[in-house]
């Protein structure tokens, strides 16, 4: 088992009827970092939750909050999902007229900061702001949907991404469609945040959720 890995569950396959057990459940079979993935029904083509359900479950774990911004024009909400309790906030390349700034506006607010990559978007940008950053994120699916299929050309980005970052101390995630079956693929091109909804949330139970965030480790 790969003990450097960090497993991110993302809420958006839990059972949100019972958001605050889920959180607690997952926790205790292992996650590492809850992942928020937020969307506008704009940049993406689906519309989840905002910061007032983030706060409301903030104050049940000590675990990192991982916020995903998929939203068109993210300067104009940095503050209320640093407010919610966010301690890392991504925001997308594509939505970003001023990255720079965006950037070190999140970690003027004590957060880290992270950078979404879609599919298609090419990373030599990345070169430009890499000093900037904490989080680089690769996504491996088109973003706006739990449960698609990943997409596997992503993984040559992976190795790319992993080259530019070099010895920094970035953190490497990848998002979409990571499951037991690529996740040593993902881990072996050098990410070391694995986003998973389908995979962590299947089963709806404490027990299967340990055995599903372990099968992603190895
Ligand atoms: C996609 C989201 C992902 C996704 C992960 O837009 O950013 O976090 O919900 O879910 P699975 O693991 O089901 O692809
Ligand atoms: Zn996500």
């Amino acid at each position: 088992m790969n003990n450097n890995i960090k497993i991110a569950p993302s809420i958006l396959a839990c059972d949100f009827s019972k958001l605050g057990q889920e959180i607690l459940a997952v926790e205790k079979a292992g996650a590492d970092i809850i992942h928020l993935d937020v969307m506008d029904g704009h940049f993406v083509p689906n519309l989840t939750f905002g910061p007032p359900i983030i706060k409301s479950v903030r104050s049940l774990t000590n675990l990192m909050f991982d916020t995903h911004l998929m939203v068109s024009n993210p300067d104009s909400l940095i503050d209320a999902y640093a407010d919610a309790g966010a301690n890392i906030i991504t925001v997308h390349v594509e939505a970003c007229n001023h990255l720079d700034k965006t950037l070190n506006y999140i970690r003027s607010l004590g957060c880290k900061a992270g950078v979404a990559i879609n599919p298609h978007t090419d990373i030599k940008f990345l070169l430009n702001i890499i000093d900037n950053l904490d989080l680089i994120l690769v996504m491996t699916v088109n973003p706006g949907f739990g449960g698609q299929k990943f997409i596997s050309n992503m993984v040559n980005k992976i190795t790319a991404v992993k080259e530019i970052i070099g010895s920094r101390k970035i953190f490497l995630e990848v998002d979409g469609g990571i499951n037991s079956k690529n996740s040593s693929q993902v881990i072996i091109a050098g990410a070391n945040i694995l986003v998973a909804g389908s995979a962590v949330f299947e089963g709806g139970n404490e027990e299967s959720y340990r055995k599903n965030i372990l099968s992603l480790k190895v």
